[in-house]
């Protein structure tokens, strides 16, 4: 097919002194938990990750807590639930793949943990996806059951518009827009696939001003070792 341009949507994260929205992310949370979550798993993030998007334990352990998770054996043997815990996974939404394809006319959700880095554009691509929904060109033909999508490789996408206006309702009265929901939960999405990315930046930060310091005395003994050479 033709390669469609992904734009730019302008995230916080960009550009080498960039840091994550944490109220964003926050917003991006609610909104994968409210509405990707149904379709959706994301296996690497256990819920105490959230503290460092800012969530007191208090608030993951009440989020923890809403999710039924299987444990056990037990001294008797017997598997059993129980409320879900900090250190847990996140709940997935279907208990294997078939499971997941059989729920969506064959097409499997794919988890979303690293999505952020699986897909050339990252989180621009998923704002794109997420804001990418239109009527079909007059003349193409749509599979059953499929949607257009801009920027999905090859424009049909078994993935129904997720997003609708006033989905979900925040609560710092972010207006829910399609466009901020998309903007939020691509935040949320890419610092779960990248959450190291502040520190490696600061790193790096670091490392040219001391390479820059570095350069500076080299210069400083080379001019001085040189001195009387004629
Ligand atoms: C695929 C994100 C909600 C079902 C995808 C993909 C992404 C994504 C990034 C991969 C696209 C690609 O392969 O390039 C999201 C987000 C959601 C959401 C951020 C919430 C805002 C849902 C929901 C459902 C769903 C609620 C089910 C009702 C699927 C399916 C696919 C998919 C079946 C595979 C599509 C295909 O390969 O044709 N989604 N999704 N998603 N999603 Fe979602």
């Amino acid at each position: 097919g033709e390669t469609v341009h992904i734009p730019n949507a302008n995230f916080s994260f960009q550009g080498i002194f960039g840091t994550y929205d944490r109220a964003s992310a926050q917003r991006g949370f609610q909104v994968y938990s409210q509405v990707c979550a149904a379709c959706h798993s994301m296996q690497l993030l256990s819920y105490r990750n959230l503290t460092e998007l800012g969530l007191t334990p208090a608030q993951v352990a009440a989020i923890a807590s809403q999710v039924q998770v299987q444990d056990g054996p037990n001294d008797e043997g017997q598997m059993f639930e129980r409320p879900g815990r900090p250190s847990d996974r996140f709940h997935s939404p279907f208990p294997n793949p078939q499971a997941a394809r059989a729920a969506n006319n064959g097409a499997l959700p794919p988890d979303l943990s690293l999505m952020a880095k699986a897909r050339e554009g990252g989180a621009n691509y998923i704002y794109a996806l997420l804001t990418g929904y239109a009527d079909p060109p007059a003349g193409m033909v749509m599979g059953d059951g499929m949607n257009y999508n801009r920027y999905f490789a090859g424009n049909q996408i078994a993935m129904a518009r997720p997003l609708n206006p006033d989905q979900v309702e925040y609560a710092d009265h972010t207006p829910a827009t399609v466009e901020n929901m998309a903007h939020d939960v691509a935040t949320f999405l890419q610092w779960a696939a990248e959450p190291e990315l502040e520190i490696r930046r600061a790193m790096g930060v670091k490392i040219v001003i001391f390479l820059t310091f570095l350069a500076g005395i080299a210069y400083a003994v080379k001019r001085r070792v040189w001195a009387n050479a004629h």
